[in-house]
Parts: structure tokens; C-alpha cells; sequence
């Protein structure tokens, strides 16, 4: 199981090993050019195949990409069934390229609210890329981070009755269990929240934000989040004058 960044220091490196993105700022960009809040999203399906070329290309190891938060369901209803088409359509278009491309797919969040259609979908892109390791993309629909450590807490506490649970053991059952935390989190579009993504995983990752919207984000805008990233100094709770000794 990887470390823990609150148990165990990573070791540092220039490239991160996970990003993670919230990708904001769709329905501005459409808002702006007098369009439907949809066109924005369509839009931001080109950034998300622009900005996983890019993350292979840089040999960053693992790319989390928000989608859609438990939340989302209060969107207007029109909005969720345009999102729920453009998931099976990108589903339906990219999984071949992904696994070409030696890329696996994951999907995490709880899936039993999608409909049939969708979740065979998943199901099968999921099984058809398992074993390849050039890049794990872990696409979060229908995830919340609260959701994740409720889950992960109650199938521990389910095979271990009575038990005390641990740090180690919470996280051996969250989503993302098997990949190293996030060194580089970003969000796009002006907010500075983490809105409920990967909240356990976070703890120590080093957060960026931009107003750059989405459908506007590109290999270039990847490439300065990263320089920023690159430039921090990553303490994990110890001084900058032990980081110099070390
Ligand atoms: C946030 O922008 C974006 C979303 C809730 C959906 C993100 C979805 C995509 C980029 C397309 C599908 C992705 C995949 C992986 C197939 P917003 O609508 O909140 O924008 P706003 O803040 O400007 O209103």
C-alpha cells in the first residue's frame, strides 16, 4: 500500500506522481460566448484528452479529474442529462484510445445512482484497461470525499467487528487505495475550495489554484502549475532547516 504523507515523508520529486483537478469553469466559458451552459462541458471534454496526453508525456504516474461531485445532482435536470450523455459518449469514444495509449480508467464514487447503460459502460472500460500502468486516470463521478471515508470506515468496520480502527486501515479501503496521494491538487475557474474531493488524501498536498476556466486549460497551463509546484518547499510538518540537512 503506498504511504501515508501523515505517517511517512514521500520521497520528493520534480514531476508529481498524482494530480489532482477540479475542473471549473465550464459553464463561464459558455456563459461568455452566449451559449448553453452544455457547450462548456463539450468543451471541456477536449481539455480533459489535451491535459492526459500531456500528464503521459511528462511521466506524471496518476491524473484524478472531478467530473461530477454528489452534489451535482441539484443542477438543473436538463444540465445532469446533458453530463450523463457526454460521459457515455466520451465513454463510448476514448476508452479504445486510453487503452491504446496504455492507459488504465478508473471510476470512483458510488456508481449505483447511474443508469444501466452507463454503469455497464464503465464496468467495461475499467476491465479492459486494468493491467496497463503508463497512467492511472481515476475519473470521480458521483464521488464525495466524505462519502469515500464513510465507505472505506464502514466495510472495515464490517469485517472487523469490535475492532479499533486505524489510519492505515481507513485508508487501505478508500477509492484510491492503491495510489500514492495527490502531491499536486488543482483547480481551475477562480474558486479556491476543495469541494469535497479527495478530502482524506489532501492532507498534505500542495494546492493550486487558477482562474483560467477549464475549456481554457491547456498543456501550457499544466506546465506553470507544475513550475509553481516545483518551487514549493515540501515540509511535511518537519523545518526548512532539517529539508537542508536531509
Ligand atoms: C464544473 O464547471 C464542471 C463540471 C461539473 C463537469 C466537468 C465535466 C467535464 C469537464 C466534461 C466531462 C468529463 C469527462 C471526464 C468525460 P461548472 O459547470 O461548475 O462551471 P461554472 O462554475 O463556470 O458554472
Amino acid at each position: 500500500m503506498p504511504a501515508s504523507s501523515t505517517r511517512d515523508i514521500p520521497t520528493p520529486s520534480d514531476i508529481p506522481r498524482h494530480v489532482a483537478i477540479i475542473m471549473d469553469g465550464n459553464g463561464r466559458w459558455a456563459k461568455k460566448r452566449l451559449m448553453p451552459r452544455v457547450a462548456g462541458h463539450v468543451k471541456g471534454v477536449d481539455r480533459v484528452r489535451d491535459v492526459i496526453k500531456h500528464c503521459v508525456e511528462l511521466g506524471v504516474g496518476h491524473l484524478s479529474l472531478f467530473a461530477f461531485s454528489s452534489e451535482n445532482w441539484r443542477r438543473p435536470q436538463e444540465e445532469v442529462s446533458k453530463l450523463m450523455e457526454l460521459f457515455v459518449m466520451a465513454l463510448e469514444r476514448e476508452v479504445g484510445k486510453l487503452h491504446k495509449n496504455g492507459i488504465r480508467l478508473r471510476i470512483i464514487g458510488d456508481l449505483s445512482r447511474f443508469d444501466s447503460r452507463l454503469q455497464t459502460l464503465i464496468r467495461q472500460g475499467e476491465t479492459l484497461t486494468r493491467d496497463n500502468t503508463r497512467l492511472c486516470l481515476n475519473i470521480a463521478a458521483n464521488y464525495g470525499g466524505r462519502w469515500d471515508i464513510l465507505q472505506a470506515a464502514n466495510a472495515w468496520i464490517g469485517q472487523h467487528p469490535g475492532q479499533a480502527l486505524t489510519e492505515a486501515d481507513l485508508a487501505s479501503h478508500l477509492a484510491l487505495a492503491d495510489t500514492p496521494e495527490p502531491d499536486l491538487f488543482i483547480r481551475t475557474g477562480g474558486e479556491q475550495r476543495i469541494s469535497n474531493f479527495l478530502l482524506w488524501q489532501l492532507a498534505y498536498t500542495e494546492l493550486y489554484f487558477t482562474d483560467t476556466l477549464w475549456p481554457d486549460f491547456n498543456a501550457k497551463a499544466l506546465d506553470r502549475a507544475i513550475v509553481s509546484y516545483q518551487k514549493r518547499e515540501r515540509r511535511f510538518g518537519r523545518t526548512s532547516e532539517q529539508l537542508v540537512q536531509s
